[in-house]
């Protein structure tokens, strides 16, 4: 399909087959930012091969390139800027992940083994660090420094929200903006990076990318609230990465606040002596956030955030890129994957 002509909606957006349908006006950009990924990593190094194929590089959802893509195009013509910066977005966004599976002792992602799982720790470690210092040396090629600029400073958010998730394991204080906070660095800031920068590189007016950056955040932040509900209720093959990690490194996420928000002092008691134990009972567990109706809480705050992106996307001029953006806004809350 064409770029002007109307992205396919289909209904069901459980289905790879949904986001397939929104990549349609981007099928070729997406290629040229996989073909980026791959040739940019050096087959010298030990292993690379075999840790890029257990990386699974261009096997992800690309939500982040696709988001750059579909708002530069929002704002003007693609070039090979908005594809250099995607493929180090992407980047970053995998080393992240790599790091990611070794604090939380994943073994599947991306429908294969993690690295930490096929190697160990310290392969990771070096894997990750590779990945996000390569992404730089990549953005480094693109010429606009408020792009490399919001790349770094988004990197370094990412790492400090995960910094902030290490500290919080465990401690089930957390309360729902001190959770709002931390899913605003780890993840949606390079959501909000992708779309500011894919703005930025398409021409738009400061004040206007800053709107595509509010936009990111917003639709991150939905993003990672459906994330950790498919960690608690998602089937592990559709989603293809390895589930149930939060409750087992004890990590407070949103139907986890709320439903110790809802209960009296006596049950909070047991919920917290089950949440901080060394293996908390999943089943058990699901029967709390179920009595005090927190998952789909938790459902209403993610389409509550993806409506504030709606919002903004609804106010951009017509065509493929504003209604993509719509689209990929649909598909985050409906995700099964
Ligand atoms: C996983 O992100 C990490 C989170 C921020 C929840 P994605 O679900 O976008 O991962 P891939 O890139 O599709 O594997
Ligand atoms: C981590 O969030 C997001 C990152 C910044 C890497 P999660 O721990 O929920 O991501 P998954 O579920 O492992 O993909
Ligand atoms: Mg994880
Ligand atoms: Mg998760």
């Amino acid at each position: 399909m064409s770029r002007t002509g109307e992205p396919a909606v289909k209904t069901d957006c459980s289905k790879g087959r949904f986001l397939a349908s929104i990549y349609n006006p981007i099928q070729a950009d997406l290629v040229e930012v996989d073909r980026i990924l791959i040739e940019q990593l050096d087959r010298n190094i030990p292993w690379m091969e075999r840790l890029l194929n257990h990386t699974n590089i261009t096997g992800g959802k690309r939500m982040r390139p696709a988001l750059l893509l579909f708002s530069g195009l929002a704002c003007g013509e693609l070039g090979v800027a908005h594809h250099q910066v995607a493929a180090a977005l992407e980047m970053i966004h995998t080393a992240s992940l790599v790091h990611d599976d070794v604090l939380d002792h994943a073994e599947q992602r991306r429908h294969v083994a993690t690295v930490n799982s096929e190697w160990d720790n310290k392969t990771s470690v070096l894997l990750g660090d590779y990945l996000f210092t390569h992404a730089f040396h990549l953005a480094s090629q693109v010429d606009s420094l408020t792009a490399i600029r919001r790349l770094a400073v988004a990197s370094n958010r990412v790492c400090g929200g995960e910094m902030k998730q290490n500290a919080w394991s465990g401690n089930f204080k957390m309360t729902e903006s001190d959770y709002l906070q931390m899913v605003s660095d780890k993840t949606a800031e390079l959501c909000s990076c992708a779309c500011f920068c894919g703005a930025h590189l398409s021409a738009a007016e400061e004040s206007l990318a800053e709107g595509f950056s509010q936009f990111g955040q917003n639709l991150g932040v939905a993003f990672q609230i459906v994330d950790d509900i498919l960690d608690l209720v998602g089937d592990a093959e559709t989603v293809g990465k390895t589930l149930g990690t939060d409750l087992k490194n004890r990590k407070p996420t949103l139907p986890v606040i709320h439903s110790l928000s809802q209960v009296d002092a006596k049950l909070r008691e047991a919920m917290l002596a089950e949440l901080e134990s060394d293996n908390p009972g999943q089943e058990q567990v699901m029967e709390w956030l179920e009595s005090t109706g927190s998952v789909a809480y938790a459902r209403g705050r993610a389409r509550q955030c993806a409506q504030s992106a709606l919002d903004f996307a609804a106010e951009l001029p017509a065509g493929v890129g504003a209604d993509s953006l719509k689209l990929m806004a649909q598909f985050v809350l409906e995700r099964t994957f």
